[in-house]
């Protein structure tokens, strides 16, 4: 190969997913130059934490992160992780003119209008492959295979995290405080695993998805979420005996009336193709109209794999890719989640008194609900049998309107049999059942 010109990279951040980096940069360099048509050089990396054992390749490694400013980096990784050191990082480096490739969902779902305007007023490229779905290249897939296509629907399990703890609730019957346990020992969960369990993480992934996927702004603020905490083995149980699984899904639809984006347990037909993805694993299903459905699979987190999406990034800045962004080109209204419409899942205590169940179904009548199907299982009663003996009733619905079903179920509650609170999950169905 002729000498050329080597893109210079520097790293901030030396954990999982940046020594993932390291190695890839180190041991697949000359593939990786034949694919960039010139050479990916590591010429900095710098971490607060200095950490031993990694072989840097003869980069420089600092304790400083204005390291990274020096004019010989042409791109900066960002891999710190956390919010507000992260984003002076990137917009300072967009500032000075060098190219970013980021890891970092939080900052391109909470800033990404103004960081993209930042990189287009400044000639540079922003990459961030790697903040949504770790090894599967789903933002080039929205942002090159399917630019065809107009997207209606997208779904996702994009926190492994969640997805493992539903899978192992489910399958195995562990407590979800042992399978969140399993999951921080893997490496999966957030810092915080509130992020996770209580969906923020899916919604900062969703948001970014939602905007290449209908060409919208970055709007984290109106994602509806919903976390997985309140799902109990019970309801993991009904969902099955209902033929569903319960799944952490990430929905944004468009409709005529505006973009929904959502995210929230939810039911899907056991025989669906999402329904099959369990463990850590994460999937996207993204609805075109020239292509129908198309389905991504792949590891959603760990050093590799995210690896991976970093460095693709670097191999498109390297050709000359400025990743020109299609977002905010559309001016779609947000759609309140009272607005959007699902069937739902209802589990509702109740005193193991005759009448109650036509009692609620009248209720849901009342209000254009239809019921799909129930279940009231005599082996399900808790008590002695007597007048304080109370038992689930489970009903699956047809869809409706959410403020529909906010109304029956505030009447619902207040039924005098219905003796705890209701339990209120989603369900959604897929082109592939
Ligand atoms: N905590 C995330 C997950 C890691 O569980 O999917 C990848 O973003």
């Amino acid at each position: 190969m002729p000498e050329l010109n080597p893109l210079r990279i520097g790293v901030a951040g030396l954990g999982t997913v940046a020594g993932g980096v390291v190695k890839l940069l180190r041991d697949e360099a000359e593939r990786l130059a034949r694919q960039a048509g010139r050479p990916l050089q590591l010429v900095q990396v710098a971490s607060r934490t200095p950490k031993s054992g990694i072989d840097l390749a003869g980069a420089a490694f600092s304790t400083d992160l204005r390291a990274l400013h020096q004019a010989e980096v042409d791109v900066v990784v960002e891999l710190i992780g956390g919010e507000d050191q992260a984003l002076n990082l990137v917009s300072g480096a967009l500032q000075r003119g060098q190219h970013v490739v980021t890891a970092n969902k939080a900052i391109i779902a909470s800033h990404g209008n103004e960081l993209l305007e930042q990189a287009r007023g400044n000639g540079v490229g922003l990459g961030f492959e790697a903040a949504v779905a770790g090894g599967i290249p789903v933002l080039g897939a929205l942002r090159s295979g399917l630019a065809a296509n107009r997207v209606s629907t997208l779904a996702g399990i994009i926190n492994g995290t969640s997805n493992y703890i539903l899978t192992a609730m489910g399958e195995q019957g562990t407590s979800f405080a042992e399978a969140l346990a399993k999951a921080q020992e893997l490496g999966f969960a957030e810092a915080d695993p509130t992020f996770d369990v209580e969906g923020i993480d899916a919604a900062h992934k969703l948001t970014i998805l939602a905007a290449l996927a209908f060409d919208t702004e970055f709007r984290f603020a109106d994602v509806y979420t919903e976390g997985i905490s309140h799902i109990t083995g019970e309801d993991l149980e009904y969902a099955k005996e209902l033929g569903y699984r319960i799944k952490h899904l990430a929905i944004a639809r468009r409709t005529e009336a505006g973009c929904e984006t959502r995210v929230h347990p939810t039911l899907v037909a056991q025989n669906s193709l999402l329904a099959g993805v369990e463990g850590v694993m994460n999937a996207v299903w993204i609805e075109g109209d020239a292509t129908g459905p198309t389905l991504y699979y792949g590891a959603g987190a760990g050093a590799l794999p995210t690896a991976s999406a970093v460095v693709a990034d670097l191999v498109a800045i390297a050709r000359g890719d400025g990743f020109d962004w299609r977002v905010g080109g559309e001016q779609q209204a947000a759609l309140p989640i009272e607005q959007t419409h699902s069937a739902f899942y209802l589990r509702i205590p109740s005193l193991d008194a005759p009448g109650v169940f036509a009692e609620v179904a009248t209720i849901l009548g009342q209000h254009g609900i239809s019921i799909e199907g129930a279940i009231q299982r005599e082996a399900a009663v808790r008590g002695d049998g007597g007048s304080a003996s109370w038992v689930p009733i489970v009903i699956v619905t047809a869809p409706v309107a959410e403020a529909a079903m906010n109304s029956a179920l505030d009447l619902v509650q207040k039924v005098p049999e219905v003796v705890g609170q209701i339990t209120r999950i989603r369900v959604a169905h897929f082109a592939d059942e």
